[in-house]
């Protein structure tokens, strides 16, 4: 087989027709506040020990009362179009994965593009649980190889801390908050985001779940089911070591490789018992799987994103690298991505970095006029009403619009 230069086997392109979505930005951001194992044990009976040898976690971070998936998302994409050296206009598209959206809407991507002031960007959300990452990587390319959109930006932001029973051994273990995120933009050089697998099965949707106020299943006589998450944690361990393999054997052979090819793997920070188990059936070298869930424990759509900028700013990911990500979770859904780390150098410039924080700003501003203006208009067209005040009053103290901690 052909070989190109530097000894790397050629990738076949899956309908790339010249344009390639390369990563350009990253950045990550995980709440300050620790919760260990040991704080875990005086509030269920579980133990230290118990923990960290059914699944690696030694601690895990939670987020203060201050911050939702929102601010978490804002300082993660900061930090992202800070590294890409774009200015929050130069967005075409926002993807928010997340699982833990204060809202059904507005989405948590609409709310980060009004705090960026992103003003050219369409903006959604994507549920996909813990697969979410993946899933958006896979929008986010599909959208720049079909020349939809020249940048995207996308978002894992999770606040799991909010909707786990701390009553719930099984789960309350696992969980926990943070965000990463992404800058992908078209370049005609090969490389970037080069295949994306996505798989779903609805029948095991019981598995792992987490029941919305919409939930119509209660006739009165018994009180609705808690917004929290119920999972059977032996069936999806098993689901889970499936699937990583299989996704992971699928995207590579789709692209002509082999697992000899690929210099890293990042899998969804779940349990370190289902990363080491599929990696084992593999045989592919523990050394080069990036593992960090003794840390931060199980940040769902956010856990991939913020083990791939800690390996890229710990040098554990060099140009060139072929990386294959890989997710799984509620949905049941799963997929994986394989990626060229060849990041388009961009050069940082000190006053692109202040006119970024000003706009920033102005973006405040307008937001705060956008609902001023707003609130006058239907004033003067139909003349005041309660509901004005109290939508007005509403969106001026709502924790999504307050201003993110630096
Ligand atoms: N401390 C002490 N004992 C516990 C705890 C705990 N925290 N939790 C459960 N146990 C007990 C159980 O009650 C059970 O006791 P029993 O035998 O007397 O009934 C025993 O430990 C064994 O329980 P299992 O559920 O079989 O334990 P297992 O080894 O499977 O570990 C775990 C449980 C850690 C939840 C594991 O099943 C797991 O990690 N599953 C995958 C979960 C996962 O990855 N979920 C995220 C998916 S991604 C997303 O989309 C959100």
């Amino acid at each position: 087989m052909t070989r190109r230069r530097g000894g790397k086997r050629p990738i076949r392109s899956n309908g790339e027709n010249g344009r390639y979505a390369h990563i350009t930005g990253w950045g990550a951001e995980v709440p300050e506040r620790v919760l260990t194992n040991h704080d875990i044990e005086k509030m269920v009976d579980t133990s230290d020990e118990w923990i960290r040898e059914r699944t690696g976690i030694s601690e895990r971070r939670i987020a203060d009362d201050r911050d939702t998936t929102v601010t978490l998302g804002i300082r993660a994409a900061r930090k992202a179009l800070k590294r890409a050296n774009i200015l929050p206009d130069d967005l075409d598209l926002i993807i928010v994965a997340t699982g833990s959206s204060e809202h059904l809407f507005p989405s948590t991507a609409c709310l980060i593009q009004d705090q960026l002031g992103a003003t050219r960007a369409g903006a959604f959300d994507l549920l996909a649980a813990c697969s979410g990452f993946i899933y958006a990587l896979g929008m986010a390319a599909g959208q720049i190889k079909s020349g939809q959109a020249q940048t995207v930006l996308i978002v894992g932001t999770e606040i799991f801390s909010r909707i786990t029973d701390w009553n719930d051994r099984g789960t309350c273990i696992l969980f926990a908050d943070g965000a990463g995120a992404f800058v992908l933009q078209v370049s005609d050089t090969p490389g970037g985001v080069r295949e994306v697998v996505l798989h779903s099965d609805g029948s095991g949707g019981d598995l792992l779940s987490v029941p919305s106020g919409v939930r119509a299943t209660w006739n009165g006589s018994e009180p609705p089911p808690k917004s929290v998450i119920y999972m059977n944690g032996r069936d999806v361990f098993r689901f889970a070591a499936r699937v990583m393999t299989s996704a992971i054997e699928e995207v590579i052979r789709n692209t002509g490789l082999m697992l000899s090819d690929i210099d890293v793997i990042i899998p969804h920070q779940a349990n370190l018992r289902i990363i080491d188990a599929s990696m084992r059936s593999l045989k592919f070298p523990s050394e080069r799987v990036i593992i960090n869930v003794e840390r931060y424990g199980n940040t769902s759509a956010a856990s991939i994103p913020i083990a791939l900028v800690e390996a890229v700013e710990q040098g554990r990911i060099k140009a060139n690298d072929r990386l294959v990500v890989v997710g799984f979770g509620g949905g049941l859904t799963w997929g994986a991505a394989l990626l060229e780390w060849d990041v388009i150098p961009t050069t940082a410039s000190y006053g692109r970095d202040v006119l970024r924080e000003g706009l920033y700003i102005l973006a405040r501003v307008r937001s705060l006029l956008n609902r001023m203006m707003r609130f006058l208009e239907s004033v003067f067209v139909r003349g005041p009403s309660k509901s004005h005040w109290r939508l007005l009053k509403r969106s001026e103290n709502s924790p999504p619009h307050s201003e993110p901690k630096k």
